[in-house]
């Protein structure tokens, strides 16, 4: 037993946190990669240093990097531990998911002083990581149909071409813009909230990412 009644636990395993950290480098690429993109007068363009093909050939590896993390990560969804498991991101299944959830807000809102103390991750965040994994889905399916677009006889446009029933192709882009936008907003907001349970919780949350260790009130 660690000091003030606390138990250091092993939460988050490798394959958690290995994916964590490639989704937010390669975000980080695709974000800067896919704003030039999107609006290449923000630089001095030159065709002869041939700008714009290199920036998308960075994008498309940062891409695949990406594409397999989250693969990676689901996969693990069904073999990890119980903290990694599919059902920390559904915690509204249950009756008892749904009153943490309803507590969670509740100090969220300042309208109760009683901290979350999750072992995982709290019932907000694991709710708000599956819309978060819903929007990377929807980067990687436009991503790809955009990629497929350039060459319609491909493999990858057969695979994708269907979405351009749903979208058109600028429209297509523009939900891949926003999708960038979406996710700074949440990452704005992650990186406080992560910070803010740390120094509530007292449970190293904001360590436990790099260590996969967590200070723990039981022994559970
Ligand atoms: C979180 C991940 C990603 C972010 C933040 C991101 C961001 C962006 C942005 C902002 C653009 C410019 C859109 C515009 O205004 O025209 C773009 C373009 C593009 N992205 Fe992504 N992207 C991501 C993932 C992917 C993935 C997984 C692929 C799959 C290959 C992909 C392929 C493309 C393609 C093909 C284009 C258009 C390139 C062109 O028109 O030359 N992106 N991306
Ligand atoms: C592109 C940037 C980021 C994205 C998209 C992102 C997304 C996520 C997701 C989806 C999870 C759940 C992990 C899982 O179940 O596999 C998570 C957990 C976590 N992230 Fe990030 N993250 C980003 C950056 C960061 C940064 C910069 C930090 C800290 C400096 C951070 C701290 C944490 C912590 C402490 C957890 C565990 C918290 C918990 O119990 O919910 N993240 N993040």
């Amino acid at each position: 037993m660690a000091e003030g009644g606390l138990y250091k636990k092993y939460v988050w395993e490798i394959p958690v946190r290995v994916t964590h950290w490639v989704n937010f480098l390669a975000i980080a690429v695709l974000s800067v990669t896919g704003g030039y993109i999107g609006a290449p007068e923000t630089l001095a363009d030159s065709p002869s240093q041939y700008v714009m093909g290199w920036v998308r050939f960075v994008h498309f590896v940062a891409a695949y990097a990406f594409t397999i993390s989250v693969t990676s990560r689901i996969y693990w969804a069904f073999m990890g531990n119980r903290y990694a498991s599919w059902r920390e991101y559904v915690p509204f299944v249950t009756r008892e998911g749904r009153q943490r959830m309803l507590d969670t807000l509740k100090y969220y809102l300042f309208m109760s002083k009683r901290v979350p103390n999750a072992v995982g991750h709290n019932t907000l965040a694991g709710t708000t990581y599956l819309v978060v994994f819903m929007l990377y889905f929807v980067m990687i399916l436009t991503g790809f149909a955009l990629y497929g677009q350039r060459a319609p006889q491909s493999v990858m446009h057969k695979l994708t071409g269907w979405l351009f029933v749903l979208f058109s192709p600028q429209g297509m882009r523009l939900t891949h813009h926003l999708g960038m936008w979406l996710l700074i907003g949440f990452v704005i907001h992650h990186v406080y909230s992560s910070w803010l349970m740390d120094v509530k919780e007292r449970g190293g949350v904001m360590s436990s990412i790099f260590s996969g260790y967590k200070a723990v009130r039981m022994k559970d």
